[in-house]
């Protein structure tokens, strides 16, 4: 079932590493951002009456960083225009050092239940490095106020000067304090942040430096009761983030707020990244799209691979078939060939082997040109 994606982009200081459309110095805009926000949810709730949606998200940026009543009213105006199915996944991404028990009560009420708390590493040497507002101990205040919570911890691996030991330390930390769920990332040094220079200063861990890491990573993981069910993705059983599913299924989702993107009736679209031109072009009563393509049959094919091999659930014969009337072993048969010593079969059932998923990407250029 589809997915609402709503895009807070609100920070206290931007992280030394993130690529992601956020705006520290314009927290003062955030009333009138919301106000845009919950017009755009109207727009968009029109176009969609027929469909049921199943998961809420609300990603960042920061979104505990503003009022936790624009929380409560984006809820509001979701449950008014869209309609929802049933017991819905309703999650908000959240930092240490910018959460309250009155913040986690009022998200509650709004019925948020599932929280996604941006730690990173314990070492508090690291995240100030990293240029994060918040300390270990700051983690462990958050998770205190969510405990009995549905809640996942973000970490993240390939930090300068990073050891097992400190990986450790982070994930015992996450576990101790309750978290259900743990995503895992590579550290990806995006041009333009100030963490790619020191990565072209050959700061940070190399690729099987990183690869170690994860190894050990996963094992602790394991170890500890967290059942990788994507690349980067690990989770009690029973506690895997619905909403991600459906990406990886590749299920339709709306996005909605600035820079979000949308999956929906064979089009991806991409909302404007300018803060100034989202409000006027939703104000105006125009869709703030600056991108839209139709997905072509031979794109959505791999796309659906490329989906599918990011999960221990991997590629379901029968659904390609359905979806796209053809078998994928025929439709990427040379690939498929090339890479067979990289897959297991079971059934219907077609996924990347245990030890191979870390360097799916590698495998999955195989596929790429059909
Ligand atoms: C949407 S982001 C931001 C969530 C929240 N604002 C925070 O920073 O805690 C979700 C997660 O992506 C990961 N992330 C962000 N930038 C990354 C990068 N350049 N490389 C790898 N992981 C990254 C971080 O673990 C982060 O918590
Ligand atoms: S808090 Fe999250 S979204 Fe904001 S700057 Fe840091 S990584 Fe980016």
């Amino acid at each position: 079932m589809p997915g609402i994606y709503l895009h807070i982009p609100f920070c206290k200081h931007k992280c030394t590493y993130c690529d992601f459309t956020s705006f520290p110095d314009r927290l003062a805009f955030a009333e009138a951002y919301m106000a845009c926000l919950y017009k755009e949810i109207e727009l968009r709730g029109k176009q969609l009456e027929s469909c049921t949606f199943d998961t809420v998200y609300f990603g960042g940026g920061t979104p505990s960083i503003i009022d936790p009543k624009y929380i409560y009213g984006a809820m509001k105006q979701i449950q008014k225009c869209f309609h929802l199915a049933k017991n819905p996944e309703i999650t908000i991404e959240m930092n240490p050092g910018t959460v309250s028990e009155q913040k986690i009560a009022l998200y509650k009420k709004a019925g948020v239940n599932r929280f996604s708390v941006g730690l990173q590493t314990a070492i508090d040497d690291q995240l100030k490095n990293l240029g994060r507002i918040h300390t270990a101990r700051d983690f462990v205040y958050t998770c205190g106020l969510l405990r009995g919570e549905n809640f996942s911890a973000d970490v993240m691996l390939g930090l300068k000067g990073q050891t097992k030991e400190d990986l450790f330390k982070t994930i015992e930390l996450a576990s101790r304090c309750g978290a259900k769920h743990i995503s895992m990332y590579a550290l990806t040094p995006e041009d333009g942040t100030p963490i790619y220079t020191d990565y072209l200063n050959g700061e940070l861990p190399d690729g099987d430096e990183v690869r170690e890491l994860y190894d050990y990573g996963y094992a602790l993981l394991k170890e500890r009761g967290y059942l990788r069910y994507e690349v980067s993705n690990f989770a009690k059983k029973g506690f895997e983030s619905r909403h991600n599913l459906n990406y990886w299924r590749r299920g339709e989702y709306i996005g909605l707020g600035v820079s979000a993107s949308s999956f929906f009736f064979g089009k991806r679209f991409t909302n404007t990244f300018d803060l100034d031109e989202y409000m006027k072009c939703v104000l105006s009563g125009f869709p703030p799209v600056v991108e839209s393509e139709t997905v072509e049959k031979e794109d959505a094919k791999f796309e659906f691979l490329m989906l599918a091999l990011r999960t221990v659930y991997g590629i379901s014969a029968h659904k390609y078939t359905e979806a796209f009337g053809s078998d994928w072993r025929e439709d990427f048969a040379d690939a498929y060939q090339k890479t067979g010593k990289y897959l297991e079969e079971e059934g219907d059932i077609t996924r990347i082997k245990d030890e191979y998923l870390y360097v799916q990407n590698q495998i999955l250029t195989e596929y790429m040109n059909g």
